[in-house]
């Protein structure tokens, strides 16, 4: 297969380019600076045609389309936010229509998306019937998934992963937590009882080239473990994970944190207990379906 990958140089898409190319399948990265190897194709997220060459896509069967501005990395000042969402929407809207455009047509575009879609779901459980919820990240992601309708319209099967907060020591929360939780200093944020819908980068990995290979999937697919966990659960698994005492004393009060970091808190923050219906249905086989084996195989460096 040959596959298309924006936002590549990231957490996951380093990580499914290596899976990829691993099986012996082909990958173009687009990339948003100047070319440095012979597998990248210039594109540009916000122009209106990508600004990318049609012949460089020329037989691609597949598009990950993962490029956008990090969510949780940044304090969210109104610039940053408005960066969230233009750093996503008119790039997907323009990679859409490269897509339709291209003789042949790929098959497939798997366009990334989040569980921000539930937006605060306090103790219910989602599946991907629910609808999207009032936050602004839910408003991101309702549009980012919107943004995809062009390649939808040309007959592309476009799929949307609904990542929940994926586990890496190499990158987003996990990696932003374990120092604290190395210290032994990792305290239990807010009241704790908001539930956390992680995935292992593992799988996050196979199920998008799960997603990839099924040609009857299409639409939304949570991808999340089916085990999701309240915050003062993951604050106690990580510590044991690291070998270190749970303070379950130690509380990060929810004011204090959003004047210390700002309302990009919210992945902290905000609940969701969401399910992988779609996923589970069609039989994808987690490698790491609980916490502690996910936490695990993460910091022994398995995968
Ligand atoms: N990690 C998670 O827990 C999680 C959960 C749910 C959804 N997601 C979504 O999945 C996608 C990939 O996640 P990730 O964790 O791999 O993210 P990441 O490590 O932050 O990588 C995202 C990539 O997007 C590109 N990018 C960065 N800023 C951009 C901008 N202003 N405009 C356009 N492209 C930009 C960069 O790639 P280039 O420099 O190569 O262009 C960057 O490497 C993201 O869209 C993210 O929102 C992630």
């Amino acid at each position: 297969m040959r596959v298309a990958i924006t936002g590549s140089s990231g957490m996951i898409g380093t990580a499914l380019a290596d899976s990829l190319r691993a099986d012996g399948h082909q990958v173009v990265r687009l990339v948003r600076r100047a070319l440095a190897s012979a597998d990248e194709v210039r594109w540009d997220p916000r122009a209106a045609d990508a600004a990318v060459d049609p012949k460089a896509l020329a037989g691609i069967d597949a598009c990950v389309n993962l490029a956008g501005a990090g969510v949780g990395d940044r304090r969210w000042t109104a610039e940053y936010k408005a960066e969230i969402r233009s750093s996503r929407i008119p790039g997907t809207r323009a990679l859409a229509g490269v897509l339709a455009r291209l003789d042949p047509r790929p098959a497939t575009l798997v366009s990334a998306s989040a569980i921000g879609w539930y937006g605060d779901t306090g103790q219910r459980q989602v599946d991907e019937t629910a609808p999207s919820g009032g936050t602004f990240l839910a408003g991101v992601v309702r549009d980012w998934e919107a943004a995809a309708e062009p390649a939808a319209a040309a007959g592309i099967r476009v799929v949307h992963p609904r990542s929940g907060l994926v586990l890496s020591s190499r990158g987003g929360l996990l990696h932003r937590l374990l120092p604290v939780a190395r210290l032994g200093a990792l305290p239990t944020f807010g009241s704790g009882a908001q539930v956390m819908s992680w995935i292992s980068l593992p799988d996050e990995i196979g199920a998008i080239r799960f997603l990839l290979d099924r040609g009857d999937l299409a639409g939304p697919v949570n991808l999340t473990a089916p085990d999701p966990v309240t915050n003062s659960a993951f604050t106690a698994a990580l510590d044991a994970a690291v070998g270190r005492p749970n303070l379950p004393w130690l509380r990060a009060p929810a004011p204090a944190l959003r004047l210390a970091v700002g309302e990009g808190v919210t992945e902290l923050l905000t609940s969701a207990r969401v399910i992988p219906k779609r996923l589970t249905e069609a039989g994808y086989p987690f490698r790491y379906p609980t916490l502690t084996k996910a936490l695990s195989a993460e910091l022994s460096g398995r995968r």
